[in-house]
């Protein structure tokens, strides 16, 4: 049966560190995939998540099935950090809200709710986005456009560009807008352009799809809750995916959320059962460990404290790194200006280089990172930092 099937490449991202591990050379680096790594380039547990371990250990006494929604205490705490303690859409009783199998998780089982929504929706996405955007959406049956993001000639956003391919989308279309950190570019809206794209979003009557996979990498964890909330607060619908994968550092427990601001609690409620009748029909329930992890931390002022210090740390170090980069690209005599790296944000940053650069200095150096130009930031180290300004000079 299965030989009518067509031979496949392996996945632009996740395929990066099949073939990082069978590189032989000493000096190889890696910045593909976008995971957190220290000094030492290990992605340690968080202490934070550690001691939760530890607690839910003692505390777990069955392994029975959890509710179809997932761990309410754990939703509540995400919503609470998406949307603000005193959120008037939450005290409104407009936000229906699953727990999700990862950031991944959360945007299918969204698309697969638009679809029963609107099986003809349209969503627009950033020209580029997250590689697995396009089949985690596209596979639901919806259909993809893409709006102009970012210009690789400007090292930047084409904000003018981006604005008028939106003034195309209506109601029943989708925009799907990273919350903050853009992957795979680093470039995030401003404040007051994210005010613009409320205003346009209120005029044309899009629906808003948000993925908030980098919450605090950016510039903090309020701070980077700027655009989620002022378009919840102001638009009678919204949808969020979130994932707890970087900033808890929970990768492979897969921990994300789903929610869906309506505009009444009575649409919150159908809402909330038909999410939960798709995930139903897809992986019943989602894993319990990580979501378990993630509300032990949240629910005590502690450990929450400690979580909050941890990230502040992972994106302090980024943001040097990026400036450890810059000066050694320049040290080394690059006739670019990378210096728009420090404007970026997050974990990760486009070199703008061509695919041609990338693939010769993977070949020739065994540094691995995304044929885009898509570098994980965090894999740079004080270690690696000399080498491999060393070998982006010799491509460019
Ligand atoms: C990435 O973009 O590298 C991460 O989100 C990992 C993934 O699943 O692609």
């Amino acid at each position: 049966m299965f030989e009518v099937l067509p031979h496949l490449d392996p996945d632009p991202i996740l395929g990066l560190s099949a073939a990082f591990s069978e590189d032989k050379n000493n000096a190889k680096i890696d910045l593909g995939v976008g995971v957190y790594k220290d000094e030492k380039g290990n992605t340690p547990i968080l202490s934070s998540v550690a001691q939760a371990q530890h607690i839910l250990l003692e505390r777990e006494t069955s392994k029975t099935y959890i509710t179809p929604q997932g761990n309410q205490g754990y939703i509540n705490n995400m919503l609470a950090l998406l949307l603000g303690e005193q959120s008037p859409v939450m005290m409104a009783d407009r936000v229906a809200a699953v727990q999700a199998p990862g950031g991944c998780g959360a945007l299918r089982i969204l698309s697969e709710l638009l679809v029963r929504c609107n099986k003809g929706a349209r969503v627009f996405v950033s020209d580029p986005t997250w590689a697995n955007h396009i089949p985690l959406i596209g596979s639901a049956g919806l259909k993809l456009e893409t709006y102009p993001y970012f210009d690789k000639a400007m090292a930047g956003i084409n904000f003018d560009a981006m604005m008028e391919k939106l003034s195309e989308a209506g109601k029943g279309d989708v925009v799907l807008l990273h919350g903050c950190c853009h992957n795979p570019t680093g470039a995030d809206l401003t404040n007051a352009q994210w005010d613009a794209v409320l205003t346009l979003a209120q005029e044309k009557g899009f629906l808003p799809f948000l993925d908030v996979a980098y919450l605090g990498f950016g510039d903090g964890l309020e701070e980077d809750a700027y655009g989620v909330r002022l378009l919840a607060e102001n638009l009678p619908e919204v949808i969020i995916a979130a994932s707890c994968s970087k900033n808890f550092g929970l990768y492979r427990e897969r921990v994300g959320l789903a929610a869906i601001i309506t505009d009444s609690s009575k649409v919150k409620k159908i809402a909330q059962g038909q999410i939960q009748s798709v995930a139903r029909g897809i992986y019943s329930m989602p894993p319990s460990y990580g979501g378990a992890l993630v509300d032990i931390i949240l629910s005590d002022t502690a450990l929450k404290q400690d979580w909050v210090s941890e990230v502040n740390s992972m994106r302090n170090r980024m943001h040097s790194l990026r400036t450890m980069l810059v000066e050694k690209l320049e040290e080394n005599g690059a006739q670019k200006d990378f210096s728009f790296l420090n404007t970026q944000k997050g974990m990760f940053s486009f070199l703008c280089i061509t695919p041609e650069q990338v693939r010769q200095v993977r070949a020739q150096h065994s540094v691995y990172f995304v044929d885009s130009s898509r570098v994980n930031i965090a894999g740079i180290n004080k270690n690696n930092v000399d080498t491999l300004a060393k070998a982006l000079v010799s491509v460019l």
